[in-house]
């Protein structure tokens, strides 16, 4: 299959019912939904919807199982959206540039970006537990808000960013940096993937290996994540390049230096390819987006 074709369709996909879900800038909070709607619509390659899908899609056997899944996947850009504005604000990473626009908060004040964040992430608890949308039994239903709070939440992404934020600068054992990545970005990642696959009625087996597939594929793209900070350009990135070893962030090219932190990212990807080997081709989207998220260049 070609990755660059499934990509755009699914990005497509995806922001046709972001536009459908999201709140107008409209009424009395029309100035907040402007900046919820300013980052959510400046353009991700929207990869933890795509990775819901694309579970959804190796259980099921369905690529169109979009009445289900669509909500499921706008909530996991909302939340993520939300953790990239908080994670650029001047307490955290400080950052000006993301997704090649200005920050939120340049924008809107640090007030509006936090308020923005925060809109992001209570309203994709909003669209979880909302029975018009989506054909969900309940106890599927409650299963996937916990799995996705549990993500998001303190023993996951903010535990990992707060992990990250107190190592800055710091002499740090190889476990905490990999607990950093696993829980700042592996978790929503993981949980993204156990989202979808529950929304199509996987098996316990099928949950396990996607699992095991969704912990390596996040630890990749978060190892990916800084390899790009340090080799790549602004312009291709869209984010401030250079700003890890600014900021004296805790990261594998810091610990391990360029071409071992290739070569682990490498052998995530290869593990997440081997946790699928249970599946048949209804998983070629799986295997594309974990070479991809190797091999991509932003
Ligand atoms: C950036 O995520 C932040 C991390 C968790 C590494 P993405 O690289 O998925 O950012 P967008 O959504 O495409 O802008
Ligand atoms: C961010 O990690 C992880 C999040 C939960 C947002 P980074 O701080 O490395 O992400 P970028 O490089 O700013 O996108
Ligand atoms: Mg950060
Ligand atoms: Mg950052
Ligand atoms: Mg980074």
């Amino acid at each position: 299959m070609n990755i660059k074709t499934y990509l755009s369709n699914q990005k497509a996909v995806v922001e046709r019912a972001l536009e459908q879900y999201m709140l107008v800038a409209d009424g009395p909070f029309a100035a907040h939904f402007e900046a919820m709607r300013y980052s959510l619509f400046a353009g991700g390659k929207r990869l933890r919807p795509i990775l819901c899908l694309a579970a959804g899609q190796a259980v099921s056997g369905e690529t169109d199982n979009s009445e289900n899944l669509l909500p499921i996947a706008c909530a996991l850009e909302c939340i993520h959206t939300y953790s990239l504005i908080h994670d650029d604000l001047p307490a955290m990473d400080d950052d000006d540039l993301r997704r090649g626009k200005a920050t939120n908060h340049v924008l809107y004040g640090e007030a509006g970006a936090i308020l923005a964040g925060d809109g992001l992430l209570t309203y994709a608890f909003d669209l979880l537990s909302n029975e018009r949308l989506g054909n969900l039994d309940a106890a599927r239903r409650l299963k996937i808000i916990n799995i996705i709070a549990r993500a998001a939440g303190p023993e996951g992404m903010v535990g990992g960013q707060a992990l990250d934020i107190a190592s800055e600068n710091t002499s740090y054992p190889f476990e905490v940096l990999q607990t950093i990545h696993r829980n700042k970005t592996g978790a929503l990642i993981t949980g993204s993937i156990q989202a979808g696959a529950i929304a199509s009625h996987c098996s316990e087996d099928e949950l396990r290996q996607l699992t095991a597939y969704g912990d390596n594929v996040g630890l990749a793209f978060q190892i990916i994540d800084d390899l790009l900070d340090a080799t790549a350009t602004t312009e291709e990135l869209g984010k401030t390049a250079g700003s890890d070893e600014e900021r004296g962030k805790a990261t594998y090219p810091a610990y391990f230096g360029i071409e071992k932190t290739r070569s682990l990212a490498r052998q995530a990807v290869d593990r997440a390819l081997e946790s699928l080997t249970g599946f048949d081709n209804q998983a070629e989207p799986l295997r594309a987006l974990a070479r991809y998220i190797y091999t991509r260049g932003n």
